[in-house]
C-alpha cells in the first residue's frame, strides 16, 4: 500500500519505520525543515532505539517530504499523528490535527478512495470532526473522492517505541464505515499474521501470541486511549499512595507490590512506587480525560486523585531531604538523572526536573547528571534556576562535596554504582533512592544513610 504519514515524532516515526518494515511504501510528511533534513540524511530527530539503524535499512520504502499535499494524490492510507499539544484549560489542542485534515483533502484526487487515520491522541469527537472537515473541503473543491475516516490509537512507550510497534497487545481501530477497517486490516495483515520477522534491532518477545484486531466505533477508540493511560497513571500513583503508608507502618512496598501484582486480576506491571510519573502522554492525557468530564459537567475523582497524588509524591520527596538535611537551604544535592524515565533524553513533566527545580527554589544548590537529558534540562529551566545547577559529566563528580544524593531516574548506569565511593566523595552522606533501585542493606552497609520511597 501506499501510505502517507503526518508528523514524524515519536508516534509518526515509529509508526513509519513498522509500515516500511512490514512492506508498505510510506512517505512521512513534517513541516519541520530541521526533522527532514535528518532524516533524509539517515539521522533520527528523536532519541529511540533502533529508529535510526531502521532509517538506513528501509532505502526507498520510507522517503520524507514537507509537501503534504502533494503526497496525498496517490496515497491508500493517510495517517495523522501530529502533536496535540496540552492547553491552558488541560483540554488537547488539535488545531494541527485539523490543519493536517484540510490540507490532505486539498491533495485528493477525484475518483479515488482514501482512508484518513487519526493516530494522535484527541478529544472525544475529534475524528467525526476530522471527517466533517474533509468532507467540506471536498465538496468547496468539487472533488469526487471517497473518504473514509478511522480512529486508530496508539500505546507505544518512548524507549521502546519500535518493540511496542512490533508486538502490540493489540490494535483498535474506531470506525463509521466497515470498508475503513477494512482496509487497515489489510494495512496491519503482516503485523496481524505475523508473516514477517520482526527487524533485529527489535528485542525479541518470547511469550505472547498475536495481537488481536478490535473494531468499534470511533468515540469509544478516543476513550480507549484516554482511560488507557488513565488507568495506568492511577495504578503508578496507587501504590506511590500504599507506599507513604508502607512508610508510616514500617512496610516494604516492594514486597507488597510482588504480593498484589500476583494476583492476575491486578498484574505486576506499573507497580513500581517512585517519584512518580512524567512525560507526554500521563500528564496530558489525564489532563485532557479530565477536560472533558468538565466540559459534560461529570466528575472524575479518580483521575483527579492520581494527579494529586503524584504531585504530592514529588513533595514527599522534598520533604524528605529537607528533613535529613535540617533544611536544603544553601546545601548541595546531587541529582542522578533528569529524564522523565530512562533511555529516553525527554524531559517534558521530568518529577526529577519538578523536584530539582524545588530544592533550586528552597535554597539547594544541584550537581545534576543524565546520561543524553542534560541539553532538553538546560533548556526547561530559567535562567536564575540554571544558576544554581551545575551539570557534569558523571555520577561521581555530581556526588563529589555533596549533602545529599537523589537518584531520580533509573538509568541503567545507576543500577551499579560504587556506592563506598559515593560515600568517600560525599560532604554528608544521604542517599535517597527516588526509584527504589537499591537493597537498604546495600547501601547502609557502603556507609551512607538510606532513604527509599515507601520502605
Ligand atoms: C505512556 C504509556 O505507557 C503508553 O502506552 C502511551 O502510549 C504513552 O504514555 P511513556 O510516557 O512513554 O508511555 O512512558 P511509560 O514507560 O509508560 O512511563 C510513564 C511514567 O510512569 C514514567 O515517568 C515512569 O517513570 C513512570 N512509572 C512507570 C512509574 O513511576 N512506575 C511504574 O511502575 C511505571
Amino acid at each position: 500500500m501506499q501510505i502517507v504519514i503526518v508528523g514524524a515524532g515519536y508516534v509518526g516515526l515509529t509508526t513509519a519505520v513498522l509500515l516500511a518494515h512490514i512492506g508498505h511504501h510510506v512517505t512521512g510528511v513534517d513541516i519541520d525543515r530541521r526533522k527532514l533534513e535528518l532524516l533524509r540524511r539517515g539521522k533520527s530527530p528523536i532519541h529511540e532505539p533502533g529508529v535510526e539503524a531502521m532509517l538506513a535499512r528501509l532505502g526507498d520504502r520510507l522517503s520524507f517530504t514537507e509537501d503534504l499535499k502533494a503526497s496525498v494524490g496517490e496515497a491508500d492510507v493517510i495517517m495523522i499523528a501530529v502533536g496535540t499539544p496540552e492547553k491552558a484549560d488541560g483540554e488537547a489542542d488539535t488545531r494541527s490535527v485539523e490543519a493536517a485534515a484540510r490540507t490532505i483533502a486539498e491533495g485528493m484526487v477525484s475518483g479515488r478512495a482514501y482512508t484518513v487515520v487519526v493516530k494522535s491522541t484527541v478529544p472525544i469527537g475529534t475524528n467525526r470532526r476530522v471527517a466533517h472537515v474533509i468532507r467540506r473541503t471536498l465538496e468547496a473543491r468539487g472533488t469526487e473522492a471517497t473518504v473514509w475516516v478511522a480512529s486508530n490509537p496508539e500505546f507505544l512507550r518512548e524507549g521502546m517505541a519500535l518493540y511496542d510497534s512490533f508486538y502490540p497487545d493489540r490494535i483498535i481501530v474506531g470506525v463509521d464505515d466497515p470498508e475503513a477497517a477494512e482496509v487497515l486490516r489489510r494495512m496491519y495483515r503482516p503485523l496481524l499474521e505475523r508473516t514477517f520477522e520482526p527487524p533485529d534491532v527489535v528485542p525479541r518477545r518470547e511469550e505472547g501470541g498475536l495481537p488481536p484486531f478490535i473494531t468499534t466505533d470511533p468515540v469509544s477508540a478516543e476513550l480507549i486511549k484516554y482511560a488507557a493511560n488513565a488507568f495506568l497513571a492511577l495504578k503508578i500513583s496507587f501504590i506511590n499512595e500504599i507506599a507513604g503508608l508502607a512508610e508510616k507502618v514500617g512496610a516494604d512496598v516492594i514486597e507488597v507490590a510482588r504480593g498484589i501484582g500476583l494476583d492476575s486480576r491486578i498484574g505486576p506491571r506499573y507497580l513500581a512506587a517512585g517519584l512518580g510519573w512524567g512525560g507526554s502522554c500521563f500528564p496530558k492525557d489525564t489532563a485532557a480525560l479530565l477536560a472533558v468530564g468538565r466540559e459534560h459537567r461529570y466528575e472524575m475523582p479518580i483521575v483527579e486523585a492520581a494527579r494529586r497524588v503524584n504531585e504530592l509524591q514529588r513533595e514527599r520527596v522534598v520533604e524528605k531531604l529537607q528533613s535529613a538535611l535540617k533544611g536544603v537551604r544553601g546545601r548541595t544535592v546531587a541529582v542522578l538523572g533528569l529524564a522523565f524515565k530512562p533511555n529516553t533524553d525527554d524531559v517534558r513533566e521530568s518529577p526529577s526536573l519538578a523536584v530539582l527545580r524545588r530544592l533550586v527554589a528552597l535554597g539547594a544548590h544541584v550537581r545534576a547528571h543524565d546520561p543524553i537529558a542534560v541539553p532538553h534540562a538546560e533548556r526547561a529551566l530559567t535562567e536564575a534556576e540554571r544558576a544554581e545547577v551545575t551539570f557534569v559529566s558523571d555520577p561521581y563528580a555530581a556526588a563529589d562535596g555533596a549533602d545529599a544524593l537523589l537518584l531520580a531516574t533509573e538509568w541503567a548506569e545507576y543500577r551499579r554504582l560504587d556506592l563506598p565511593r559515593l560515600r568517600g566523595l560525599m560532604r554528608t552522606p544521604v542517599f535517597l533512592d527516588g526509584r527504589n533501585v537499591y537493597a537498604p542493606e546495600a547501601v547502609r552497609a557502603a556507609g551512607l544513610l538510606y532513604l527509599g520511597v515507601g520502605r
